[in-house]
Parts: structure tokens; C-alpha cells; sequence
């Protein structure tokens, strides 16, 4: 007689995900990014400072009406936003009260007083701005629960010309580092399984929204290894959460796989590649509905 089944070691391994109700997901979400904000300022903010420049410049937004900030993190793109459009009101908040606390610090070293910072849900910070010119999203919209319910409740505050713009991580099929790295994440069931990129344009399509660019932005980013990549995914970035959400074993043994074939080259004393982000400008068209819809 067979015995009981035992695993083949090379079948996916089946990951128990510890089970959360959105309270506690929010709870966790915010724990590790007050945890990592300080250090997520000193290694990821000059990395990504070339692509939120880029953006920057694509974000055009109608010359009246306060600005929309979601996720503003440590409070870059808030400086370079206030320094762009000057005495313009600009609402940022942010989840983690530790992010809360460097942007309110940076926004008041640098003299900023039409900045307000205040610690709020993404998904909920619409209710802050009535007749906005503009939401500006940076690197936010891929870690959300429901990133497409977030776009919608963005579009809300915009007035007619309003524009919102979404820079983000999008979901990556090919052979770059950051695809390999989403693949193993989600065979770790630590990663999102959804394709919600199309959905999001149909749905704010729908609102009447225009898209007027959808782009690729690629620059090069340097790391001192590939390990130092990944710590720094977990110590001061986005797997912070994935951390605390799942057992170690499983965090490290997706780290194992992936720094067996990262696919990131070498060149020199660094290690670098070019991840993708997208980058999407929408225009709104027509006079949004009121609370009651008419
Ligand atoms: C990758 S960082 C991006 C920070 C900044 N926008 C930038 O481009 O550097 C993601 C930020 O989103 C915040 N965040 C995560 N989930 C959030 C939520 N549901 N509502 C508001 N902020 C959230 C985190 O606290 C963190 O500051």
C-alpha cells in the first residue's frame, strides 16, 4: 500500500498566508512603513528621484484648484510639487505617521506654506479636496488593496481639465530582475495575482476621464549587490509588509530563490538595472456627478 503523499520537492510549496481582515491589513501596512520610513528615505528616494522628475514634467494640471498628494511618503514629490506650482494648496498624506513626520519636517525646513501633510488612507484622502486641479500618485498605487476603487475615488475631487497622474510599478512578464522577483513572490503567495492595470483604465474611461499618456519609464538604478537589493526590499521597502504578513521561512527562502538568478548585471564595484515603471496622465472631461448622482 502507497502511504500518505508526501510532497514532491519540486512542487510549488503550498505557503500558509496568515488570515487578516482589512483593519488588520491596514494596521500592518502602516506598522512596517512607519518602521522603514526613515531608512526608505536615505535608499529609495534618490533612486526614484529620476523617474518622479520625469512625471513631474507630464503632470499638467488646470492653473486654479488644489493639488491632491496620495502616498506622498517622506514628502519629495510635495517639494518639488510646491517649488513647481508656488503658493498652490497641496494636500499630502500618507498612511505611516512616520512618513507623515518627514514630509511635515521637510515640507517646513523648506519653507513651504501652502503644504499640508496629514496622515490618511489613500483610498479615503479624497474626501479632503473639493474642485481639485490635480492628484499626483507616486509609487503607491501597486500596494493597494483595490487599486482601481482608489483611482475612482481620486477622480472624485477633480474638476473639469483636472488631471490625475499614477506613477507606478506595473506587473512585469519578462526576463528583468523586477519581473523574476514578482514571479517568485507570487509563487510565494506574497505577491499580487491580479492584472488590475486594464481594468483601471476602462473603469476611469468610464468616469469620463481621458487618458493622455500611458508611458514607459526606464532608468538605470545601481545597487552594491544583489543582497543589498533585496535586504533593502524587506529593511526599507515594500516587503517590509510582506514580512510581517508571512513566516520568515518563507520570505527567505523566496530571497534565496531570487538572488540565485536575479538577472541583475554587473558593472563595475554595482550591480544595475532599469526598472520599469508606468507612468499614466488622465484628463478629466466632463463635470463630475454630485454625491447624489445628478
Ligand atoms: C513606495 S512608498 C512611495 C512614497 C513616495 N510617494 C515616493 O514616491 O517616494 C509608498 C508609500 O505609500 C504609503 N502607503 C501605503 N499604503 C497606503 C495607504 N493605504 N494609504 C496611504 N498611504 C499608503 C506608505 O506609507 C509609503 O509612504
Amino acid at each position: 500500500m502507497p502511504g500518505p503523499k508526501t510532497p514532491s520537492r519540486a512542487a510549488p510549496r503550498e505557503i500558509p498566508k496568515k488570515m487578516s481582515n482589512p483593519a488588520e491589513e491596514l494596521r500592518t501596512v502602516e506598522a512596517a512603513w512607519s518602521q522603514v520610513a526613515e531608512r526608505y528615505e536615505k535608499y529609495w528616494s534618490p533612486r526614484l528621484r529620476p523617474y518622479v522628475h520625469e512625471a513631474l514634467g507630464a503632470f499638467a494640471p488646470p492653473t486654479q484648484g488644489p493639488l491632491l498628494v496620495a502616498g506622498c511618503g517622506p514628502g519629495e514629490e510635495l517639494e518639488l510639487l510646491a517649488r513647481r506650482f508656488p503658493g498652490r494648496p497641496i494636500v499630502g498624506t500618507d498612511l505611516s505617521p512616520a512618513m507623515v513626520a518627514l514630509a511635515r519636517r521637510r515640507v517646513k525646513e523648506a519653507g513651504l506654506a501652502s503644504v499640508l501633510v496629514d496622515r490618511d488612507d489613500a483610498a479615503l484622502s479624497s474626501s479632503r479636496l473639493n474642485q481639485g486641479a490635480g492628484v499626483f500618485s507616486s509609487f503607491i498605487l501597486q500596494l493597494l488593496p483595490d487599486p482601481v476603487a482608489a483611482l475612482e475615488a481620486w477622480t472624485r475631487v477633480l474638476r473639469t481639465g483636472g488631471c490625475l497622474l499614477a506613477l507606478f510599478w506595473p506587473r512585469a512578464d519578462d526576463a528583468s530582475p523586477v519581473a523574476r522577483l514578482q514571479r517568485i513572490l507570487r509563487e510565494a503567495g506574497l505577491g499580487r495575482e491580479d492584472d488590475w492595470e486594464p481594468r483601471a483604465i476602462e473603469t476611469l474611461c468610464a468616469h469620463g476621464l481621458d487618458l493622455r499618456a500611458d508611458r514607459r519609464l526606464e532608468f538605470e538604478m545601481a545597487h552594491a549587490s544583489p543582497k543589498e537589493f533585496w535586504n533593502e526590499l524587506v529593511e526599507s521597502g515594500p516587503l517590509q509588509a510582506a514580512a510581517r504578513r508571512s513566516d520568515k521561512e518563507t520570505l527567505d527562502l523566496a530571497g534565496k530563490r531570487w538572488l540565485e538568478d536575479h538577472g541583475l548585471e554587473r558593472r563595475g564595484a554595482e550591480w544595475v538595472h532599469r526598472p520599469a515603471a508606468r507612468l499614466w496622465v488622465f484628463e478629466r472631461n466632463v463635470e463630475p456627478l454630485s454625491e447624489e448622482g445628478h
